[in-house]
């Protein structure tokens, strides 16, 4: 079965043709340029970009799966968690599509996507890989810092997030103390890459509590302090050493609580997944911490599929499909901006 999925929650136009796992075309349209000059997205501003570019979106990814409408089988779409003006376009272009189309709508959440990311093949089925059962996902994004526990298709439990700013936020909102622009994380990563990360001491997020919640605005607070102490000139000279050390402090929080949940909980996979997984730092750890509790760590096999895209939402869409999670009546769909992840979970 074919599935046209869709997400515009954030700041990516994205429309994906998926046959289960596989994913058959994928377009992104990026507003990231858009948004640069204002150090993060502008709602407004994206629901006006969604809305030019999501009739573009929807043809260029039949045209590369080499289908139409007609072959499709299913719509799925992200109704949250997002930026309201932004969701809405793709929730009533889908809620349009299955009504003209009489096909089901199958309902999304945007972390359950992030969730499934780990486990989209391409065109060919490759790579190949196993659903093993539970799962642990840390799942870092620029809107959301979570750890869930994956127990079975579908089946999540919330064991901790962030309390605050996300990771991803948290790394957006350093650069743009730096001076830089949106999207914050790969500049950080790339000026850390030459820095001394113990050159400046910075707190550990939520080192001492007991629970497995994040918290970022400690830590952004205490960068600013730091940032504030030094001369312009000082700064300058050390870009590299400062965002060394934060990227140093939000992984060391990130690992802390993971390994905390691998402690309280009987796990086969990890993984790590959202915008802030393209980390190679970050990997790179979570990789040896799988090593030390001889577990499989898994990321997004493909670049596209830590950023946003639609392709991961069609492949949750399969799964829901499977277990007959769709709308009777696709009219009644609504986004919800702060959906959590049960919000469509029929049992
Ligand atoms: O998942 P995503 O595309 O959007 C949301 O759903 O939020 O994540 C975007 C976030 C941004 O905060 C961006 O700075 C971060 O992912 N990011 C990175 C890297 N690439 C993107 N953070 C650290 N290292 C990277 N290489
Ligand atoms: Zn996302």
């Amino acid at each position: 079965m074919k599935i046209l999925a869709i997400d515009t929650s954030c700041d990516e136009t994205s429309v994906a043709v998926t046959q289960a796992r596989r994913i058959l075309a994928n377009v992104i349209f990026s507003q990231v340029k858009l948004h640069k000059k204002y150090g993060g997205v502008y709602p407004t501003l994206a629901k006006r970009e969604h809305k030019t570019k999501i009739n573009l979106a929807l043809n260029l990814a039949l045209k590369k799966a080499k289908i139409d409408f007609t072959d499709i089988d299913a719509f799925a779409v992200t109704f949250g968690p997002g930026l309201a003006p932004a969701l809405e376009v793709g929730v009533q272009k889908a809620k349009e599509l299955s009504q003209k189309y009489h096909k089901p709508l199958i309902p999304v959440d945007h972390i359950e996507g992030h969730l499934y990311s780990a486990y989209a093949e391409n065109k060919n089925g490759k790579p190949t890989r196993d659903f093993e059962f539970p799962i642990l996902s840390l799942v870092v994004s620029g809107g959301h810092t979570q750890l869930v526990l994956i127990k079975n298709h579908l089946n999540y439990q919330l064991l901790g997030q962030s309390l605050d700013d996300a990771a991803g936020e948290a790394l957006d909102k350093a650069a743009r103390l730096l001076g830089f622009g949106y999207p914050g994380g790969p500049i950080i990563e790339k000026l850390a890459e030459k820095g001394n990360a113990k050159k400046f001491v910075l707190p550990t997020p939520m080192l001492h509590s007991h629970n497995l919640d994040f918290s970022y605005s400690g830590l952004k607070t205490a960068f600013k302090r730091l940032l504030s102490e030094l001369s312009e000139k000082e700064k300058l000279q050390n870009l590299n050493d400062l965002s060394a050390s934060f990227q140093a402090a939000v992984i060391k929080s990130l690992l802390l609580k993971l390994q905390q949940a691998l402690k309280q909980n009987f796990v086969k996979t990890i993984t790590l997944v959202g915008g802030v997984a393209a980390n190679k730092l970050l990997r790179q750890h979570v990789r040896m911490l799988g090593k030390k509790y001889k577990l499989s760590v898994l990321f997004p096999p493909y670049k596209y599929l830590n950023t946003d895209n639609a392709a991961m939402i069609g492949v949750v869409g399969y799964y829901k499909f499977q277990q007959k999670i769709y709308l009777d009546n696709p009219a009644a769909l609504e986004r919800i901006p702060r959906a959590n992840l049960d919000t469509y979970v029929i049992k």
